[in-house]
């Protein structure tokens, strides 16, 4: 290694390297916190002034990270935060971890990590270490990134040094979290990939080196893409089931039973979130320039898109055995999160599912302890709704309850005594009850009686 790289190697060592952190998100906050508790003097950058303010209040604004932890590293003077890039003349390394969302046309959104990098280029200096960590297409860092921040004359690898590495954290798993999940780390160069080895190595248990940013790039994709495969066929499957009269929930369980081959997914009502939605997209839109169709990707796209569809197919079976329509019923949505135990509302299949109900004049409230107030900007809607508290002698107010969210702290015991029909897309009321309809699963027979009544 050069000179600057091994000056860098000792301030990393010594802890005197001051750490940056740009996009104060789900992903950055809790590597903020990790690099602050590792020793180092955090700094994180965000456009967001609110964040920035609650950083330097103290406060956390994400749920896995807890306020003692911002507000202890903050006294300490390791943890800080601003909205000004200038900063970055101070910082000897930084972790690039902004938004990479999809248009509406599916193709990539690069406009985040472009204008990141461009507010670190206008301050870059050698002997800077640059991680990228936004999920992203293979190619990114060395075809975007490492043009953009050589225009300013510094060289990759000799001036300054530049890494891939996947963020892998999982919101509201108490198991993983940032510090215990291997860390996938692919440099520019070798001296590139030592560096941000050596940064990781402060505070997360295990990284995993790889040969290049590319390769490590497109580990997350295969991760994602997995996940995304793995889900639209078990939706597939549930879809079957349906038609077929057998509880795909049954099925799902018994084959996990296997000890080897085979991993359980579970079906639901659409995909959601910032990463299983949207990474596989990266990947088809990179792998379609290079004249490669990338079926799998399009068709679990296809399927898993379709689920919302499914569940306001189902809305609409649970209404008929009560001879009423979606038109003018009053439908409480129980969960809007995209998954439970958080508060993330990005690309929720609640979204498509309320929208849906909305189009076809059903009268819509929802119910979710974690999630406020559902903005109008983010559903079909198009205006803000409230939550309602779905506590006991206000189900039957409903003419169906529609559990897309699982949390654990709903009373289903409550639901199941009260609502008058129940559309269950994640298996959250255990068994067959006549009032209750599944996601992939025949209905009870007594409801079948109970309803030709
Ligand atoms: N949330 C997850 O579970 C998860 C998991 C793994 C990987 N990822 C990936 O990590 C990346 C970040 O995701 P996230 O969930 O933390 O996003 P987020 O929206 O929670 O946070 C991103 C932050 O970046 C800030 N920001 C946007 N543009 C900026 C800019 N130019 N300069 C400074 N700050 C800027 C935003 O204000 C926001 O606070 C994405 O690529 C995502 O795919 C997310």
């Amino acid at each position: 290694m050069g000179a600057s790289a091994d000056t860098l190697r000792d301030r990393l060592a010594s802890r005197k390297a001051r750490a940056g952190i740009v996009g104060l998100g789900y992903v950055g906050l809790p590597l903020a916190v990790e690099l602050a508790k590792a020793g180092f003097h955090v700094t994180g950058i965000d456009l967001d002034p609110r964040k920035v303010q609650h950083i330097n209040d103290g406060q956390s604004y994400i749920p896995d990270v807890p306020t003692k932890d911002v507000q202890a590293l903050h006294a300490k003077g390791l943890l800080d935060a601003t909205t000004d890039f200038a900063i970055v003349r101070e910082l000897d390394t930084i972790n690039i971890c902004v938004p990479t969302p999809l248009r509406k046309t599916k193709d990539p959104d690069m406009s985040y990590i472009v204008s990141a990098v461009e507010g670190i280029a206008k301050h870059l200096h050698p002997g800077m270490l640059i991680v990228l960590e936004s999920t992203t297409y293979p190619g990114t860092t060395d075809e975007v990134v490492q043009p953009m921040l050589e225009a300013t004359g510094l060289k990759a690898g000799v001036d300054f040094f530049l890494a891939f590495s996947p963020e892998r954290v999982d919101p509201g798993n108490p198991n993983f979290q940032t510090h215990n999940v291997p860390k996938v780390v692919g440099g520019v160069t070798p001296a590139c990939a030592e560096l941000a080895k050596a940064l990781y190595g402060t505070a997360i248990q295990t990284i995993v080196p790889v040969s290049s940013t590319r390769v490590a790039e497109m580990v997350k994709l295969l991760e994602n893409t997995f996940r995304a495969v793995n889900i639209g066929l078990v939706n597939e499957l549930a879809l079957m089931c349906d038609r077929m009269n057998i509880d795909v929930w049954e099925v799902v369980d018994a084959a996990a039973t296997k000890p080897f081959g085979f991993m359980a997914f579970y079906p639901g009502p659409g995909l959601g979130g910032h990463c299983i939605p949207i990474d596989p997209f990266y990947l088809s839109w990179k792998a379609k320039q290079t004249g490669f169709d990338p079926r799998f990707i399009e068709l679990a796209g296809h399927i898993n898109a379709g689920m919302p569809h499914y569940v306001v197919d189902k809305v609409s079976e649970a209404l008929n055995t009560r001879r009423k329509a979606i038109n003018g019923s009053k439908i409480l949505v129980a969960g809007v999160a995209y998954k439970r135990e958080i508060d993330d509302m990005r690309e929720s299949p609640a979204l498509d599912v309320m929208g849906l109900l909305l189009a076809r004049g059903a009268e819509v409230s929802y119910a979710d302890p974690y999630v406020p107030v559902v903005h109008g900007r983010e559903w079909s809607g198009g205006y803000d709704i409230n939550r309602v508290e779905m506590t006991r002698g206000r189900i039957g107010q409903y003419d169906a309850v529609v559990i897309v969210t699982d949390h654990k702290v709903f009373d289903y015991a409550a639901l199941l005594k009260e609502a008058d029909v129940i559309v269950d897309t994640r298996n959250a009321i255990k068994g067959s009850h006549p009032n209750v309809f599944k996601l992939g699963a025949p209905r009870a027979a007594e409801g079948l009686k109970a309803s030709i009544a």
